[in-house]
C-alpha cells in the first residue's frame, strides 16, 4: 500500500462509546446475523489509546483488564492492519478503559476502529475508505460506525452506514451501567421476532422525528427490540427505566443489546438532577455524557 502523509513513532487517540437511538430487529439472515435498523450516536465517554511503532509483533497493555490476549479486538485490529496493508513492523498499544464492557456501548468495537485509524496515521498510509470499512466490518458489526463516528443510520448487521446531520438542539445523556454486563450473542439468542413490517415503520417514524428535532417527540418514539430479551436477563433494567422516566428523561432506551440503559435530557443540569435522584437507588454506575460529532470534527490524534 502506498504511503501518503507523515508517519510518526507514537500517537494518542480517543475511542468514544456509542448509544443506539432506536433499534429495529427485522429478522434473522441466512448468515446467522440479524438484519437491523438503528441510529448510532457517538457519545463523550471515551477509552484512550496510545499506539507506538515497534520492530515487529503486536502487544496490548491494559491495566484494567490484565492478561488481554490475541482475541482482544484492539489486538486483532492491529494484526489485521499489518497483514492487510503489507507493512513490515509492529504496534504496541496502551489501552485506558473507561467504557464498561458488555454494556452495548461498543467499547471494544470503538477501540478496534481507533487502532485502525491510528495505525494508518502511525505508518503514514491512507487506504481507500471502502477498504478501511471492509477491514472494520471483518472485525465486528459495530466497528465500521466508529471509523467516522458522529451520527449515522446503520442497516444490514450494522455495517451499512448513512451519515445523519447532528441533533440540532441541546441534549444530554445519562447512561446507567448495571454491575452485570451481557454478551451480544446471548441477547440475540433470546430474541423472538414478530411484526417485522411494523418494526420497519417504527424506525421510519423515529428517523423522521430525528430530522424534526423536537426532543420530547423523538424521545417518545424511541424503542429497542432487544429490550425484552435483555430485560429478562437483567431484571433490574425495567425498574431503572421507570426511574429514569420519573426523573424527567424525554426518552429512555436500552443501548444495543445492553446491559446499559440511557435517558435523554434537555440539558446537563436536568441529567445531573436525575443522576442525584437515582444514585442511591441503583447499584450500578452512572455516566453523564453528551453527543459527540464525527471524528473529523474533533481531530484524529494527539502526538
Ligand atoms: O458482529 P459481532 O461479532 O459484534 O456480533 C456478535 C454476535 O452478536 C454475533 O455472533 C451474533 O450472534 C450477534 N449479532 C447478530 N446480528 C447482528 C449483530 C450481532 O445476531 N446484526
Amino acid at each position: 500500500m502506498s504511503a501518503s502523509g507523515a508517519a510518526c513513532a507514537e500517537l494518542c487517540i480517543r475511542a468514544p462509546a456509542k448509544i443506539n437511538l432506536g433499534l429495529a430487529v427485522l429478522g434473522k439472515r441466512p448468515d446467522g446475523y440479524h438484519e437491523l435498523r438503528t441510529i448510532f450516536q457517538a457519545v463523550s465517554l471515551c477509552d484512550r489509546l496510545r499506539l507506538r511503532r515497534r520492530p515487529r509483533g503486536v502487544s496490548v497493555r491494559c491495566p484494567a483488564l490484565p492478561g488481554l490476549g490475541e482475541g482482544n479486538l484492539a489486538h486483532r485490529a492491529a494484526s489485521l492492519f499489518l497483514r492487510e496493508s503489507g507493512i513490515r513492523g509492529g504496534v504496541g498499544i496502551d489501552l485506558e478503559k473507561r467504557i464498561p464492557a458488555g454494556g452495548g456501548l461498543g467499547g471494544g468495537s470503538s477501540d478496534a476502529a481507533a487502532v485502525l485509524v491510528g495505525c494508518c496515521r502511525l505508518f503514514g498510509v491512507r487506504p481507500p475508505p471502502e477498504r478501511l470499512a471492509a477491514w472494520a466490518a471483518a472485525l465486528g458489526s459495530d466497528v465500521p460506525f466508529f471509523i467516522a463516528g458522529g451520527t449515522a443510520i446503520g442497516a444490514g448487521r450494522g455495517e451499512l452506514l448513512t451519515p445523519l446531520a447532528p441533533w440540532p438542539g441541546p441534549v444530554a445523556v445519562l447512561i446507567y451501567a448495571p454491575e452485570r454486563g451481557i454478551a451480544t450473542a446471548e441477547v440475540f439468542r433470546a430474541f423472538r421476532g414478530g411484526g417485522l413490517t411494523r418494526r420497519e415503520e417504527a424506525f421510519t417514524i423515529l428517523s423522521a422525528r430525528w430530522q424534526a428535532g423536537h426532543l420530547g417527540r423523538f424521545g417518545a418514539a424511541l424503542f429497542n427490540d432487544l429490550e425484552r430479551p435483555a430485560f429478562s436477563l437483567v431484571p433490574e433494567l425495567s425498574r431503572v427505566k421507570q426511574l429514569l422516566r420519573g426523573a424527567g428523561a424525554e426518552g429512555v432506551s436500552l443501548t444495543g443489546s445492553g446491559s446499559c440503559i440511557y435517558g435523554l435530557f434537555t440539558g446537563a443540569e436536568a441529567a445531573e438532577r436525575a443522576r442525584r435522584a437515582l444514585g442511591a437507588a441503583c447499584p450500578g454506575k452512572f455516566f453523564r455524557v453528551h453527543f459527540m460529532p464525527a471524528r473529523r470534527r474533533w481531530g484524529v490524534v494527539k502526538r
